[in-house]
């Protein structure tokens, strides 16, 4: 298919008096791993909930050629557009695996009466789901942890079990919304590497938001900077570092995000 995987137009979410998203206009290509940066409270996660169904704006969102505006967050998800949430979506007391299949739940089809007519259907597709959640957990070198609660684990690898719980639905598109926020230097190397990992061995397009400049500079593709819901630069890490804009929308909130950042370093 040519033409880009995902396509956003004139994107706008208003919250009261808040303008969070501000007429936002962006492609990402097939394959590409786009990133989405700015101050805190800029409109990031608020794009991301957009793009994911979670909150209505006006504009337009295509994804695969496909119109997606005021599709339902479940339908969203059936077309092949997997997220992570800023804030650890696990539950501590399950293991690795369960919360990895608590991601593919919404995958499998065959509902309650269709699993007692068709026992086998049911059955099979649980048979494939732990199968591909144990692909996926290779991937991020979770399997031996496949049966350890996500409470005995530290805080870097649940954020690697989150990865692995958005990439098992098989999206065509994993959004990651600040997947390195309170790891150290060593960690946020090697949810990185995970990250790039995944995106080789799945064949997805990544757009990964990160309120750090530096830390995408080296992986991403492509980089967005947003500020109060505006646009303010769109392009190779370059161009972003060299955006005057960017660098004062930076300097001007420098204080402010190192205070109330939830990506301590
Ligand atoms: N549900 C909501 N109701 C009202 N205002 C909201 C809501 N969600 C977000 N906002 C406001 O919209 C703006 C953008 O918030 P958003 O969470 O998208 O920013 P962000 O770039 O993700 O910030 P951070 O880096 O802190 O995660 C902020 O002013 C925020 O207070
Ligand atoms: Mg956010």
């Amino acid at each position: 298919m040519t033409g880009p995987l995902l396509h956003a137009t004139d994107v706008t979410v208003r919250f009261g008096g808040v303008t969070a998203v501000d007429a936002v206009s962006f492609d990402v290509a097939r394959g590409e791993f786009f990133a989405i940066i700015g101050p805190n409270g800029a409109g990031k996660t608020t794009l991301f909930n957009c793009l994911s169904g979670l909150v209505k704006y006006s504009g337009e969102i295509e994804f695969a050629g496909t119109r997606i505006t005021g599709r339902r967050a479940d339908q969203i998800a059936q077309v092949g557009i997997a997220r992570t949430f800023q804030n650890l979506g696990l539950f501590s007391s399950m293991t690795v695996l369960e919360n990895v299949l608590v991601g593919r739940a919404s995958k499998i089809t065959a509902g309650i009466p269709a699993g007692l007519v068709w026992y086998g259907k049911a059955r099979r597709q649980d048979i494939d789901a732990r199968e591909h959640a144990y692909e996926v957990l290779n991937v991020l070198g979770l399997t031996a942890l496949a049966h350890t609660p996500i409470k005995s684990l530290p805080y870097g690898t649940r954020k690697r079990v989150e990865l692995a719980k958005a990439a098992v639905v098989t999206p065509q598109l994993l959004l990651l919304d600040e997947p390195v926020a309170g790891l150290n230097h060593a960690e946020t190397e090697e949810l990185i590497a995970a990250v790039l990992d995944l995106k080789d061995a799945m064949d997805l397009t990544i757009v990964l938001i990160e309120h750090d400049t530096f830390l995408v500079m080296d992986v991403a593709d492509r980089i967005l900077a947003l500020n109060f819901g505006q646009s303010i630069g769109l392009g190779t890490p370059a161009e972003i570092q060299a955006n005057p804009r960017v660098v004062e929308a930076y300097l001007g909130a420098s204080d402010a995000s190192t205070s109330t950042s939830g990506s301590a370093r």
